[in-house]
């Protein structure tokens, strides 16, 4: 299997000159460095992570934590983790990792390549084995598709491998980075029903106003598909998340309490992130039959506002 490949022996086998290497990232941990023309991009193949994606001209477009650790088994903070086969804590078991395993597990590299238009693909894939059977009982194969273009365009391809239906949560956690989060609004969410995760998971409407964040924030809209739009004010700039095959949209700031209180992110970074996650989850749960494939497709670009 190539994840018990070294980074050296990965850079030999899908390394393209000049525009993409992989060595020993944060915690050794290997590392695709892009270097486009277009934009420059990290993928981590812990969690198949992408932890930095910057269009050339432009500002970071991905908040990281200084405060994340970077190591095996444990969640990379930033980025875009990668949720499956749950989402939150495992309904079933609250001794279960949060968010499922994906984002906790080392991704094989399929494919790197180079396009005609010098953007970039790369494609992650990661099977099930005895350890992920062991906590959930399907048989599964994901691709992750990367593509490093003046937007970031990231798909999950999902394929049940078991005789059965299989059930599943699944989200791209996406931190976008801004300016200032008490002058960030976002829009695309008008009347939605949402669950609110701050209230006891409260059930209802969003205003038709845009949102704006006054205090913790962790919001489950519900059976929607439309794009969302992120007037980072701070930072003059608009980004845009348009998705394919999500039917949830998640938004999450932890703001100052819950900051302090997670171990992996900085007491003082809170106003600088804002979550957007596209999704399928509560009640917007994935069943797919034997033999089919389930493909969730998130398109993020930037533009000054
Ligand atoms: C969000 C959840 O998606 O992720 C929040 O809605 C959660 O409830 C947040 O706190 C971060 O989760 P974690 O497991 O990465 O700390």
């Amino acid at each position: 299997m190539a994840h018990t490949d070294s980074g050296m022996e990965l850079h030999d086998r899908f390394a393209i000159p000049g525009v993409l290497r992989i060595g020993a990232g944060n915690g050794e941990l290997p590392c695709i460095t892009v270097t486009a023309e277009p934009a420059s991009a990290e993928i981590y193949l812990h969690g198949a992570h992408v932890t930095h994606f910057q269009p050339r001209g432009s500002t970071p477009l991905l908040f990281m934590s200084k405060s994340s650790q970077f190591a095996p088994g444990k969640p990379i903070r930033g980025g875009i983790p990668l949720i499956f086969p749950w989402f939150g804590a495992r309904a079933s078991d609250k001794t279960s990792p949060a968010h499922g395993f994906a984002r906790l597990m080392p991704w094989d590299i399929e494919s790197a390549d180079l396009r005609a238009d010098g953007s970039v693909r790369v494609v992650l894939t990661l099977a099930s084995d005895d350890a992920t059977l062991a906590q959930w009982p399907h048989a599964f194969s994901l691709r992750l598709i990367v593509i490093v273009a003046s937007f970031l365009d990231i798909t999950l391809e999902i394929r049940n491998r078991s005789a059965q239906e299989m059930q599943f949560e699944e989200a791209m956690h996406t931190y976008l980075k801004v300016g200032n989060i008490r002058q960030t609004t976002v829009e695309g969410l008008a009347d939605v029903e949402l669950v609110d995760k701050v209230a006891a998971g409260e059930r209802r409407k969003e205003s038709s106003e845009p949102i704006r964040f006054l205090g913790e924030t962790d919001r489950v809209y519900l059976h929607t598909t439309s794009a969302t739009t992120v007037r980072d004010v701070a930072n003059s700039r608009l980004i845009t998340v348009e998705k394919e095959g999500s039917d949830a949209t998640v938004v999450w700031n932890p703001w100052i309490a819950k900051a302090k209180a997670m171990a992996d992110f900085g007491d003082e970074e809170w106003p600088d992130m804002l979550c957007i996650e596209s999704a399928n989850a509560l009640d917007c749960v994935v069943t797919l039959a034997p033999s089919a494939t389930h493909r969730m497709r998130a398109k993020i670009s930037v533009a000054p506002l």
